[in-house]
């Protein structure tokens, strides 16, 4: 997939810069065709001539060297690269690009680019917590740049937390796996649900769950990539919706129900991350209900089950459901999976650390009609959706023609 490629690889200035070397040397043995751009604040850290020696290319600092005149070196850079990878990217160098500023090499080329970005954070775990830097990293996934999440271990400030850069393996894994599924779904359109609902009692309270939104944001994030039309149904979810994306904003189950009946019928997939009440209160009061009493008995009436409702309707459609289990994962999944009529079934231990609700991270396990399909061990959301929608594709694909 890297074969052939040309890539920039920009190199910012941390103590992981020392791992750009090793990543640099992995995608050049794979085929790609890297050129390095540093910070000058990188080049503290490592020389030039090591990732000129390792990439056989020139590595390019200052936006003022200009050594061809035919060409404006970040344009043509920029123009010509089918990837830029930013690994290390330091807080400030990920604050620069969110803000559009351009003072060096690297900084002017991304500015210039237009194709994909895919950017590996490496920063002290406060840093990486920081309100800023989280803005600043939602901003740009929002625009449509990739990100490989910083691993948990023992960082150079002494801190054992989460902020050091992912394995130079990790993040070729994630190229690869974006080139492999990089317009893959040209065509298609892909509806996914996300977050919790919201029951309403009264004018100020409301049944809901632990649902962040953040497993459906991310799926609907990794299918845009691969091509597909995106149509996100998000219940209660802070997360920024990927750029390109249509989403429409639901409150109750009722209402997902509506948007995502309305949607189904033009629809190639459906993918349902969303935590659906399976209950809501049988009266809604108009007005704020007041105290009286020791006990509040409320009387709950059922939802309409989406998923079983669309598992009815199906026709051509590859309906994906999931299930948050705390016990008998594998049974309970193969249960959802006919009763509900679906083709996948996504499974989530949601009693076991980093699982499930809320969190970056899940591991879950994909039944389709034979049983278990494939694994995902603990990974941060946007791999396991990447994951998920590679096999989603080749699912598709076996059924409709293939489409490598
Ligand atoms: O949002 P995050 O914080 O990132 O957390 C991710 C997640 C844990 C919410 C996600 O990974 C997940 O498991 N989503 C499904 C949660 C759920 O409601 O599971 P369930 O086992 O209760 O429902 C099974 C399936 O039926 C789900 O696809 C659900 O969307 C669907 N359903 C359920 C009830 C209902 N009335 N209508 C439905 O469509």
């Amino acid at each position: 997939m890297i074969a052939g490629k040309r890539m920039i690889l920009g190199i910012t200035g941390g103590i992981a810069a020392y791992k750009g070397a090793a990543l640099c040397s992995k995608l050049t043995q794979a085929g790609a065709d890297v050129h390095v751009m540093m910070t000058a604040s990188a080049a503290q850290f490592i020389t030039p001539l090591t990732l000129q020696t390792l990439s056989r290319n020139p590595v390019l600092i200052d936006t003022f060297d200009e050594r061809d005149p035919a060409v404006v070196t970040h344009i043509h850079q920029a123009d010509h690269a089918d990837l830029i990878v930013v690994a290390p990217a330091t807080a400030n160098s990920i604050a620069k690009l969110a803000n559009g500023l351009a003072d060096d090499m690297l900084s002017t080329t991304l500015l210039a680019a237009t194709c994909p970005i895919l950017i590996a954070p490496a920063m002290n775990v406060h840093m990486y917590e920081h309100p800023a830097v989280v803005s600043n990293i939602e901003k740009l996934a929002a625009r449509g740049a990739m990100f490989v999440e910083p691993g948990t271990g023992q960082l150079a400030c002494g801190y054992v937390a989460k902020g050091r850069l992912a394995e130079p393996e990790d993040i070729v894994r994630s190229i690869e796996t974006w080139f492999a599924g990089s317009g893959r779904l040209r065509g298609k359109r892909v509806l996914v649900t996300a977050g919790g609902t919201m029951e309403r009692l009264d004018p100020v309270r409301y049944l809901t769950n632990d649902s962040s939104g953040k497993m459906g944001f991310a799926i609907a994030e990794a299918a845009q990539r691969m091509g597909a039309d995106v149509t996100l149904v998000a219940g209660r979810s802070t997360e920024t919706p990927p750029a390109g994306v249509q989403v429409v904003r639901v409150a109750s189950a009722a209402d997902m129900l509506e948007a995502v009946v309305e949607a189904f019928p033009g629809t190639d997939v459906v993918i349902k991350a969303a935590a659906v009440a399976d209950y809501r209160p049988a009266i809604v009061h108009k007005q704020k209900v007041k105290k009286s009493g020791e006990k509040l008995v409320l009387e709950l009436e059922r939802t309409t089950d989406i998923l079983a409702t669309l598992g009815e309707r199906k026709e051509h459609q590859l309906l994906v459901g999931f299930a948050a289990e705390t016990e008998q994962v594998a049974h309970y999944a193969m249960d959802k999976l006919k009763r509900k009529n679906c083709d996948l079934i996504v499974a989530n231990d949601v009693s076991k650390e980093g699982v499930g609700f809320n969190g970056d991270t899940n591991a879950v396990d994909v039944y389709g009609p034979e049983g278990l399909e494939a694994s995902f061990p603990l990974l941060s959301k946007r791999e396991v959706a990447s994951r998920l929608m590679a096999l989603i594709a080749d699912r598709l694909f076996q059924r409709g023609g293939d489409r490598s």
